[in-house]
């Protein structure tokens, strides 16, 4: 391919039906504004890994040059990301991971990292002693899998802190609430929730709240800036502190400009976590929302210079047809 032609990136995305990933989608179109000549086509796979396995497959009949994706699930998704990657086409991994090394780079967090740092969080919450309740991601998705292992790594160590539960809320809201109502019905007793994402971390407020419990600690992971991202519930005290989750967008699509250019880059990309507490939150959401704010401006600004050039280019037409009629009198 020659550095002229458009290039075409395919982006099979687990789901898009949440903020984050409407977030790692606006980091991406941005980040896309610099690269005119590439063109990114996004399937989502709506939480379901058969679905990713046919977006995937239809994405190479499409054939793109590159394939970013963020795996449903490891296990399942691992065999059609090694069949993309052993026919030569490069593929980003970003967020969630494969079950194999067979991929061009990965961008994302280290989730292992984050729950072992909200691990640390939970213990000094219950000063080394109290009752965990769990309510995870997907199963078999691997920052589900990481995040828990952290966790445990850190809280085993403290022989007066026990884990009395942990169920899987599927990263949503709706089946989290279901999983805490349950943990309430079954009259658990627990001092802190740790939660895989500020949606489940909202969800387990909820039920706790309703049901008149008292108060419990509670843990979240993403602080998301907007009213219902974990920034916000940490400012009105409705969780105790969320873990920083950047979704990497922006990254993922500077990745696939160098590797398409053949330019030098780096294979493994982690990106910072931060812990989002009582102690930075009303700073942390003043800097995002100027950094959100000039976001805006930068789409603004692009979408008054495609209205330019396309009129720039509707007048041109315009004038051939003048001057070929002219040619022709
Ligand atoms: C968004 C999400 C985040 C979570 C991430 C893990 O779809 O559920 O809330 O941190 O995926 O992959």
């Amino acid at each position: 391919l020659s550095s002229k032609e458009k290039y075409k990136i395919g982006f099979s995305q687990c789901t898009t039906g949440d903020d984050w990933r409407k977030s790692m989608h606006r980091e991406m179109m941005i980040e896309l504004a610099f690269y005119p000549d590439f063109e990114l086509v996004i399937k989502d796979a709506n939480d379901n890994s058969e679905q990713q396995i046919n977006d995937i497959r239809q994405l190479l009949d499409e054939e793109i040059d590159l394939l970013i994706v963020s795996p449903n699930e490891s296990e399942p998704i691992t065999p059609i990301v090694e069949e993309v990657y052993n026919s030569g086409i490069p593929v980003i991994v970003i967020d969630r991971q494969i079950a194999s090394e067979a991929y061009t780079a990965y961008v994302g967090a280290n989730n292992y990292l984050i729950g072992k740092e909200a691990g640390d969080y939970a213990v000094k919450l219950l000063n080394g002693k109290g009752k965990i309740v769990e309510i995870t991601g997907l199963q078999g998705s691997s920052p589900a899998i990481n995040r828990h292992n952290g966790f445990m790594e850190v809280i085993s160590q403290y022989p007066d802190i026990e884990l009395v539960a942990s169920e899987s809320g599927k990263w949503n809201y709706s089946d989290s609430k279901t999983v805490m109502q349950n943990f309430l019905d079954q009259k658990l007793d627990f001092d802190l929730v740790f939660s895989h994402n500020d949606r489940i971390a909202r969800a387990a407020y909820e039920i706790i709240d309703a049901n008149n419990i008292g108060e419990k600690f509670i843990l979240g992971i993403d602080g998301l800036l907007g009213d219902d991202g974990g920034i916000e519930d940490v400012i009105d005290g409705k969780i105790d502190a969320t873990f920083l989750y950047p979704t990497g967008g922006a990254e993922a699509i500077q990745l696939a400009a160098k590797i398409l250019n053949k330019q030098p880059f780096d294979r493994i990309n982690i990106l910072e976590t931060v812990v989002i507490d009582n102690n930075n939150a009303k700073i942390l959401k003043l800097q995002y929302e100027a950094v959100d704010d000039l976001q805006g401006k930068i789409e603004d600004q692009k979408s008054v210079l495609e209205n330019q050039i396309a009129r720039f280019k509707s007048q041109r037409s315009f004038l051939i047809v003048v001057l070929v009629l002219l040619a022709a009198i």
